[in-house]
């Protein structure tokens, strides 16, 4: 306990040192032991647009290696982009790569007869040269705030869509625009043509690419059942990145950042039950009890984000100890090229949304 509290004072200190050269940006799933120390907290979209518009010359992220990379991205060539871990990195983005997403697009291209017939679109969560390809072909970035939209922007171009890499996000998305489950098959990179045939890529709208949230894949259609059963009265409340069935039993479906704004505007005595990553449902739970509301978390087991969790105080007050000495460590730095590109993509996002 007195090495935690050690650890605290250390980061406040090195903080204090740094003063304005220095701000840290926290995604809401991170620890209470560092999220207090964020000088702005958000979801991945308003993260992004903090990146770009604080001045400080170190960015330090908490949160995954996707964000840092889009934090670098969109700042200052002379800001400098930080994570604290460099192994902070997000099993849902690893489920695309580049080499798989220019196969996948050849192919898909070739039974559609010509190249302008379907936009790229990344999911934020994703490596920079997937962002970079997106930029490349006429594609652009989304945000679990504005998925819906951005398909919209997309199918205003082309006809069909390539969404990567979570399939949840991109047909809920799909879902709420009236698209029918059947236009919007699985496409699978790791098999020929997807594992689809021509007609279904023809028939097809949006291709949901492979790929999940290990942490949101956790909750279940039975969990909400469990709960409306106990509490005839209570609201379920779920990110987009939960399996389609949860998503069609919430009574809210949304990012963060709309959890957070729902549940706080609620009138106070209501009922929770919340389907997203287990730090933000235990601090709202928390910041909540005062107005005598009860928040609940989703699954009976523990949905923690193992990768965001390795942020930790120890790392955080050893990278800024480093900085207020001068010497910057675990920098994410884009290469430029790939830069160039990624931000064609990110900006279509920002003007668009
Ligand atoms: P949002 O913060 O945009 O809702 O995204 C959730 C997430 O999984 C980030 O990794
Ligand atoms: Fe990636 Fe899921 Fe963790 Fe978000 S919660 S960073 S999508 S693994």
């Amino acid at each position: 306990h007195s090495q935690d509290e050690e650890c605290q004072q250390r980061i406040i200190a090195a903080k204090e040192k740094l003063g304005k050269k220095l701000v840290i940006l926290g995604h809401h799933y991170q620890g209470e032991g560092v999220y207090r120390h964020a000088d702005y907290t958000g979801d991945s979209l308003k993260l992004s647009r903090y990146a770009a518009e604080v001045d400080a010359q170190y960015i330090v992220f908490l949160g995954v290696h996707f964000m840092a990379e889009v934090a670098d991205i969109l700042s200052r060539p002379d800001q400098i982009a930080i994570l604290p871990d460099l192994a902070a990195g997000c099993s849902m983005a690893d489920m695309a790569n580049l080499a798989k997403v220019e196969r996948s697009y050849r192919e898909l291209n070739k039974v559609l007869d010509f190249d302008e017939t379907i936009t790229p679109l990344t999911y934020i969560n994703s490596a920079a040269d997937l962002k970079a390809f997106c930029g490349e072909h006429g594609g652009i970035v989304c945000t679990s705030t504005n998925a819906t939209k951005m398909l919209e922007w997309s199918f205003a171009r082309r006809e069909k869509v390539l969404f990567f890499p979570d399939q949840n996000l991109g047909r809920w998305s799909g879902h709420k625009m009236g698209i029918p489950l059947e236009q919007m098959p699985v496409w699978d990179p790791d098999q020929p043509m997807g594992g689809l045939t021509e007609e279904e890529i023809k028939n097809a709208k949006i291709l949901l690419w492979k790929g999940h949230c290990a942490v949101h894949q956790m909750f279940r259609p039975q969990n909400i059942i469990k709960f409306r059963n106990e509490h005839p009265d209570g609201i379920v409340i779920s990110h987009p990145e939960a399996p389609f069935e949860v998503c069609l039993q919430s009574d809210y479906v949304g990012s963060t950042e709309y959890i957070l704004k729902t549940v706080r505007e609620a009138p106070a005595g209501t009922r929770w039950l919340v389907g997203t990553e287990l730090n933000l449902v235990n601090r709202l739970a928390e910041e909540m009890k005062p107005q005598g509301k009860t928040v609940q978390f989703m699954s009976h087991v523990v949905c923690e984000c193992s990768t965001m969790a390795r942020i930790d105080p120890q790392h955080l007050a050893w990278t800024l100890e480093n900085l207020a000495e001068g010497n910057v460590v675990n920098q994410i730095k884009v290469p430029e090229n790939e830069a160039k590109l990624a931000i064609l993509a990110l900006q279509r996002m920002l003007d668009a949304s």
